[in-house]
């Protein structure tokens, strides 16, 4: 992260903490201290998922000798989205709302190679036994209207500090390369944009079709690579 972006999010941090004091009347210092101190928690949990999909990768390597993740990204949410998101769904402004209604503060995004390595992959890191699951969308069984297809899953791990453990939610997304490259093709063009009615509908058929061949070529991939390995 270059200096200008840390410069920019100390300051959302800072407008972010002065918007829940004023709603909260609450004490600033200690409210920053409050503010940095979930913002690390989430971070934390981020950096124990990433961990748990690279033990996997490694895991995998050894087994089959084949890496399934392709990529894996992170993102904490930034103080503006935060802020923007509790406003549009009218949760009150506390540290405590955020926690509890939030569930994407703190993101995994997983690429993988093939569509069934993210079933075996969603497997694997939903039944370790320090995960909660809460929540389940399987978007590539039941694709948005759009097209849009991807694995997600809301998932609580425990954060151990020295003096206490607390569990922290993560938004873990798996999507194959395809996926990937149409989502974020179709999110800069419209995902949330103020686009018309009529650009809407214009173009929700033809993004269709597109996530339908890529998919078709997700399917085909796969088919090649279970003759290749005999399966
Ligand atoms: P948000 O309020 O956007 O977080 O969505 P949600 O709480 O309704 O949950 P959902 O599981 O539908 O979406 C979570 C995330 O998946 C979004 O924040 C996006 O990153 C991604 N996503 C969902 N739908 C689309 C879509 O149609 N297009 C793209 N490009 N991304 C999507
Ligand atoms: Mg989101």
């Amino acid at each position: 992260m270059d200096v200008m972006n840390d410069v920019l999010n100390e300051e959302a941090k800072i407008n972010l903490i002065n918007w829940l004091s004023k709603s909260s009347g609450g004490e600033l210092k200690s409210l920053a201290e409050e503010t940095s101190k979930l913002m690390t928690y989430y971070r934390c949990a981020m950096l124990e998922i990433e961990t748990k999909f690279r033990v996997l990768n490694e895991q995998f390597s050894l087994k089959q000798e084949r890496n399934p993740i392709e990529s894996i990204k992170t993102r904490l949410k930034s103080p503006q989205s935060i802020k923007g998101k509790l406003e549009r769904n009218n949760i009150p402004m506390s540290l405590s709302a955020i926690e509890e209604n939030l569930n994407d503060v703190a993101g995994v995004r997983v690429v993988c190679s093939f569509i069934d390595d993210i079933y075996m992959l969603a497997d694997c890191l939903m039944s370790q036994d320090d995960v909660k699951v809460l929540n389940v969308k399987d978007y590539i069984k039941n694709p948005k209207p759009n097209g849009y297809r991807s694995f997600h899953i809301i998932v609580e791990i425990p954060i151990f500090l020295c003096d206490e453990k607390k569990y922290i939610k993560v938004e873990v997304q798996l999507r194959t390369i395809n996926m990937e490259s149409w989502a974020k093709l179709e999110h800069r063009m419209r995902y949330k944009k103020n686009i018309s009615e009529e650009i809407f509908s214009k173009t929700q058929d033809a993004l269709q079709e597109c996530a339908e061949m890529s998919f078709a070529l997700d399917e085909k991939m796969q088919f090649i690579r279970k003759i290749i390995e005999g399966e």
